[in-house]
C-alpha cells in the first residue's frame, strides 16, 4: 500500500468534515471497518487517522476509538477584531481611513440618480449591458483583452465567480490544480463540491511549469487556478516568462486556465493577463474588492465566447442575477475614473505600510512587494505556524497560521500579515512594534 493511498482517504475524511458529513464531535468508524470497506488494511486507516490527528481535525483515545475535532480557531485566516485593544493583521480588504467617507459620499450621489427603471426589475442575460461594459473598461486597466462586452458574466464577487468556475467546469471527484500555498477560500470551495486539491510546488517565483506537467500527469486535473499578482499568501506576482510557461502548459493539455487577478492594481508596471495568451481555454476573475470594497459583492467574468451561454444559464439558474443597482453603483465608479483613483489611493497605502514593515521587521525573512496589501513571514527558527498565532492572538495580534493557506500536510512555519486592516497609522505601527518583540522574544515556544 503506498504511502499515496493513506493521504487520499485522509483527504476524503477531511472533506467530508468539511461538508458537515461528520459533524464535531461524531466517532469516526474503527480501522477495521473502514478498511473492509475501502478494501485496504487497517494499518493504512490508522495511518491515515494518524495524519488527521496532526493536522488537528480529529482526536484519538485508546480503546474509545476517533472523534472529529471541534474546528480549530486558527483554521479561520480571517479572525474578527473583538476590541479596541486588538489590532487585525489578518483580513485582506481596503485600508478603511478615508475611504469610506469617499464611498459613502459616492454612494449617496449615485443611489440619488438611481431612476432608471430596469435597474428594479428582472434583467436578461444576468446583467445590463451597460455594466458589463463597466467591468470590460476595468479589466482593460488590469491588462485583460476584453472583445466586447457580451464576454463579460456579472457575480456576487470574486469567490461566487471561483464557485461558478468549478461547479461547471469539473465534476466531483476531479482535481483542481493550485499553487501549493492558496487562498483559503478557493480550498473551500473545493472540498465543499466534492472535487480534490492537486498542490503543484512553487519556488520563489510562483507556480512551477515542470510541477504543474508532473501533476497534470499524475492527476488529470480538470483546470488549473492561478493568482498572478501578489499571490495570496506569498505576494509573488508571476514574471512574463512565467506566465507564458504556464500558459503553452494549459494550450498543450485537456485543461481550463482559472485567473483570479484581483490584486492586479497594485502591480506597479502593467503586467499581460494570462487569459490574453490562451483566451479559448481561460477565465480570468476580477472584482472590485480589494480596491474599492467588498462590501459592493461586484465581480467579473471574462470567458470565452463559446462558453459565454453556459455561463448565463448557470447563473440565472442559481441567483437569476447579482444586484443591478449595485452593479449600477460600481459602473459609475469606474466610467468616472473614481475607481481607478481610489484603487490608487489604496496602493498607496500598501507602499507607505511596506516601508514602515521593512523597519519594524528588519531581522525577520518575509517575501513582500512594495505595493502588497501583506507580507509572507517565515517565523525565527522554534515557532510553528499556530503556536505562533494562537500567542499573537493572546496578546490581541490577529495573524493568519500559514497552516491555512497550505495544501501539503506538514506543520508550516509561515504567517501571513495584512497591512491594510488596521485603519490608523500609529495603531499599526504599535501591532507592527508588538508583533516583532514577540517574534524575538526568547520564550517558550511551545
Ligand atoms: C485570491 C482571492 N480571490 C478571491 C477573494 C474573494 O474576493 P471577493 O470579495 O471579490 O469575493 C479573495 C479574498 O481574500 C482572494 O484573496
Amino acid at each position: 500500500m503506498g504511502e499515496a493511498k493513506y493521504v487520499e482517504i485522509a483527504q476524503e475524511i477531511e472533506s467530508k468534515i468539511d461538508i458537515g458529513h461528520y459533524a464535531e464531535g461524531d466517532k469516526l468508524p474503527a480501522h477495521r471497518a473502514l478498511a473492509d470497506e475501502l478494501n485496504t488494511t487497517p494499518m493504512t486507516i490508522a495511518k491515515a487517522y494518524g495524519l488527521l490527528s496532526e493536522k488537528g481535525r480529529i482526536e484519538s483515545f485508546v480503546g474509545r476509538g476517533s472523534f472529529v475535532k471541534a474546528k480549530s480557531q486558527l483554521k479561520q485566516a480571517i479572525q474578527s477584531q473583538l476590541d479596541d485593544r486588538e489590532w487585525n493583521f489578518s483580513i485582506l480588504q481596503p485600508c478603511y481611513a478615508e475611504h469610506v467617507e469617499t464611498l459613502h459620499a459616492h454612494l449617496q450621489h449615485s443611489f440619488a440618480k438611481l431612476t432608471k427603471p430596469a435597474l428594479y426589475g428582472y434583467i436578461e442575460d444576468s446583467g445590463l449591458i451597460s455594466h458589463k461594459a463597466a467591468g470590460m473598461q476595468w479589466m482593460h486597466l488590469q491588462g485583460v483583452t476584453v472583445r466586447s462586452p457580451e464576454q463579460v458574466l456579472l457575480t456576487n464577487g470574486a469567490q461566487h465567480a471561483l464557485s461558478i468556475l468549478i461547479e461547471l467546469y469539473s465534476k466531483p471527484g476531479d482535481y483542481i490544480a493550485v499553487d501549493e500555498w492558496t487562498y483559503p477560500g478557493l480550498l473551500s470551495i473545493v472540498s465543499l463540491l466534492g472535487r480534490k486539491v492537486a498542490g503543484v510546488a512553487m519556488d520563489d517565483q510562483g507556480m512551477i511549469p515542470e510541477a504543474l506537467v508532473d501533476i497534470y500527469h499524475r492527476h488529470k486535473p480538470a483546470m488549473v487556478i492561478l493568482l498572478p499578482s501578489h499571490q495570496n499568501p506569498t505576494t509573488i506576482t508571476l514574471s512574463q516568462q512565467r506566465r507564458e510557461q504556464l500558459a503553452e502548459i494549459v494550450q498543450r493539455y485537456p485543461l481550463w486556465l482559472v485567473e483570479d487577478d484581483i490584486y492586479s492594481f497594485l502591480n506597479t508596471h502593467p503586467t499581460q493577463a494570462m487569459t490574453n495568451l490562451v483566451p479559448e481555454k481561460s477565465f480570468c476573475i476580477h472584482s472590485l474588492s480589494k480596491a474599492i470594497s467588498p462590501g459592493l459583492r461586484c465581480g467579473y467574468i471574462k470567458a470565452p465566447q463559446s462558453q459565454i451561454d453556459r455561463l448565463s444559464a448557470f447563473i440565472r439558474a442559481t441567483i437569476w442575477l447579482p444586484s443591478p443597482l449595485m452593479f449600477e453603483v460600481a459602473s459609475n465608479l469606474i466610467e468616472s475614473n473614481q475607481a481607478v483613483e481610489m484603487a490608487e489611493a489604496q496602493r498607496q497605502i500598501a507602499c507607505r505600510r511596506q516601508r514602515v514593515a521593512r523597519k519594524q521587521f528588519a531581522d525577520q525573512v518575509f517575501h513582500a512587494q512594495d505595493s502588497s496589501y501583506h507580507l509572507w513571514l517565515q517565523l525565527p527558527d522554534g515557532w510553528q505556524a499556530d503556536s505562533f498565532t494562537l500567542t499573537a492572538k493572546e496578546r490581541g495580534l490577529l495573524v493568519s497560521s500559514g497552516n491555512y493557506f497550505y495544501t501539503g500536510s506538514d506543520e508550516t512555519s509561515s504567517i501571513r500579515l495584512s497591512l491594510m486592516a488596521i485603519t490608523d497609522d500609529a495603531a499599526l505601527e504599535t501591532g507592527l512594534t508588538a508583533l516583532s518583540s514577540l517574534l524575538n522574544a526568547k520564550i517558550d515556544k511551545n
